[in-house]
């Protein structure tokens, strides 16, 4: 195709932006796709739904640095390992559009499960180290539902860059990874974590938290941020309520997943 000027690139662009479009498979996705990329820039921001500001900060970084945005919103359940987490997960697809629609983003990719994984989960991928320990080792088979959602994703939208949080740090990397051992063109772009005034990183389960809840869970980041170790940090945080799963120091940062009333959190600070 030829290259636009930046009239033409402005007019598309302001014409795509006149409807958002909510596509349900694969090949409606494609369809749009032919129809309104051509040489345009295209952001990608996959989330599973109930979209919140730490979401809605990627959507806006994708807003800036492309020509148009599409957001996926499917509830993947192949990166679930607990029936009642993902019970549990908040979904209001009306609402998740509403908030897109405001942002001005061009499309949602919203398939159900039969679109997605028309192979029902027989072909999967998996990475064979750092997957295994930390969220790993806790939630068994996660990060195979996460990366093989990742890649199918990445296959059908076929964006220029992808846009994920800091806040599950060990997901980046392994995207990251996987991007560059199949030699996937898409850019993956990381953002800070969104945090609430009191260093709370915002999260579709802090909902569940009573609001004694988030008074603790607010001490999270802080413990992670003051504690001289990574056992140490552990010690405060038990003696602060919650029940710790792992604080662990990889490579210049302190991850830890936490539960607290039932629900769990996961933070990762840079160690100072
Ligand atoms: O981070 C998430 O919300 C999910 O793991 C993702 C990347 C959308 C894949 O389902």
């Amino acid at each position: 195709m030829e290259a636009c000027s930046e009239a033409d690139r402005f007019l598309m662009n302001a014409a795509a932006k006149e409807r958002l479009e909510i596509l349900r498979t694969v090949e409606e996705f494609g369809a749009w796709r032919k129809e309104n990329v051509g040489t345009l820039s295209l952001g990608f921001v996959p989330t599973m739904g109930g979209l919140h500001e730490g979401h809605l900060a990627l959507v806006r970084r994708s807003l800036l640095e492309n020509d148009l945005t599409v957001v996926s919103v499917f509830l993947n359940r192949t990166q679930f390992d607990s029936p009642a987490d993902l019970e549990a997960y908040p979904a209001d697809f009306e609402e998740d559009v509403a908030a897109l629609a405001k942002l001005g983003v061009e499309a949602i990719f919203a398939p159900d499960y039969d679109a997605m994984y028309p192979d029902d989960y027989h072909y999967k991928v998996g990475e064979s180290q750092s997957s295994a320990e930390l969220e790993g080792e806790h939630r068994p088979g996660h990060f195979d539902g996460v990366l093989t959602v990742v890649l199918k994703l990445l296959n059908v939208v076929q964006a220029t860059r992808a846009y994920f949080g800091e806040k599950d740090w060990q997901q980046l990397q392994l995207v990251k990874g996987m991007v560059e051992a199949f030699f996937l063109s898409t850019e993956i772009v990381a953002c800070p974590t969104v945090r609430d005034e009191a260093g709370l990183a915002l999260s579709s389960r802090n909902r569940r938290l009573s609001a004694q809840g988030i008074k603790i869970a607010r001490r999270l980041n802080q413990i992670l941020n003051t504690a001289t170790s990574a056992e140490g940090a552990k010690r405060e945080l038990q003696e602060a309520g919650f029940e710790v799963e792992y604080v662990a120091d990889r490579e210049g940062r302190r991850l830890a997943a936490v539960r607290l009333e039932g629900v769990r959190l996961i933070d990762n600070v840079q160690i100072r």
